[in-house]
């Protein structure tokens, strides 16, 4: 069968499962080649030689398993990392947090800080890539995680200032953080995800609870408790109310809600000391 002709069947396949099956197709097609997408339009007549492992990438997205764990990797910020299932495949919203995290590193001069819940090492590898001086202790409760942000950590040339910490929150750090960061799953338990989503990513990285903002809660305590001078979060959307009672009961000094593109709530900065 030849590249045209696959991509061709291909597409019917994808049409529930994809926004833009002909691109999907496309791009799984030439990851299973091992080329660039642009040879499949440059060589559409040849012949395909294992078309059964292309077929075996087509079902799989067609059963609605993410891309990124499909190919094993993802593309965050600037720079492509490893991911697989067990792992969160990084949002491109979260690259807010390293914008709003990256000031007051930069102000604030930091040169230690905690990451809660690591995952595929997105954030704390980002950071350090960005900032020479900084040492980063990373946590999560999920050993795939620690394993994958370790190896990206490699991979990138930081994982000498990144030390792993398998623990729940900050339970077992025991340096002094600065600043401590943290995408935290902060879905709410009976919230309906899509079937991409709910059955291929692991819960542990998504829900936080009946209300959904119980884990920021508890971070937010645990770091005023600890003296932790500043604290970046990612947050759900409509957690605006709740995490604002939160910073009132605190009484914190310094709070910022930052915005999405679409102008939605998309997390906060606090200053508990300044
Ligand atoms: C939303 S994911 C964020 C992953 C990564 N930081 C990112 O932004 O792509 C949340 C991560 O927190 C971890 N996690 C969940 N509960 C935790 C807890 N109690 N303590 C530490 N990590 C936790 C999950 O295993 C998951 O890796």
């Amino acid at each position: 069968m030849t590249i045209d002709e696959a991509l061709w069947r291909a597409v019917p396949l994808l049409k529930t499962s994809c926004e833009n099956p002909l691109f999907e197709a496309e791009l799984l097609l030439a990851h299973h080649l091992g080329r660039e997408r642009l040879y499949l339009h440059a060589h559409s007549d040849e012949t395909i030689e294992d078309i059964d492992g292309f077929r075996t990438l087509i079902k799989r997205r067609e059963a609605h398993e993410p891309y990124e764990y499909i190919v094993g990797k993802c593309s965050f910020y600037d720079i492509e990392l490893e991911v697989e299932a067990g792992v969160l495949i990084p949002r491109p919203e979260t690259e807010l947090l390293i914008n709003e995290a990256s000031v007051i590193i930069d102000q604030q001069k930091i040169t230690h800080l905690v990451e809660i819940g690591v995952g595929s090492g997105a954030i704390s590898i980002v950071l350090a890539r960005k900032f020479p001086q900084l040492e980063i202790t990373a946590t999560d409760i999920s050993e795939a995680a620690l394993r994958i942000a370790r190896k990206n950590s490699i991979a990138h040339g930081v994982a000498k200032r990144i030390t792993f910490v398998k623990s729940n929150l900050m339970d077992e750090v025991k340096a002094d953080a600065q600043m401590v960061v943290s995408n935290p799953p902060y879905i709410a338990n009976d919230f309906r995800l899509e079937k991409n989503v709910f059955e291929y990513e692991p819960h542990c990285a998504l829900f936080g609870g009946e209300a959904g903002h119980e884990l920021l809660a508890q971070i937010l305590h645990d770091t005023n408790q600890r003296g932790v001078g500043w604290l970046v979060c990612e947050m759900g959307c409509d957690q605006f109310e709740p995490i604002q009672k939160l910073f009132s009961d605190i009484g914190v000094k310094y709070q910022k809600f930052y915005q999405d593109l679409a102008g939605l709530d998309r997390g906060f900065v606090v200053g508990f000391n300044q």
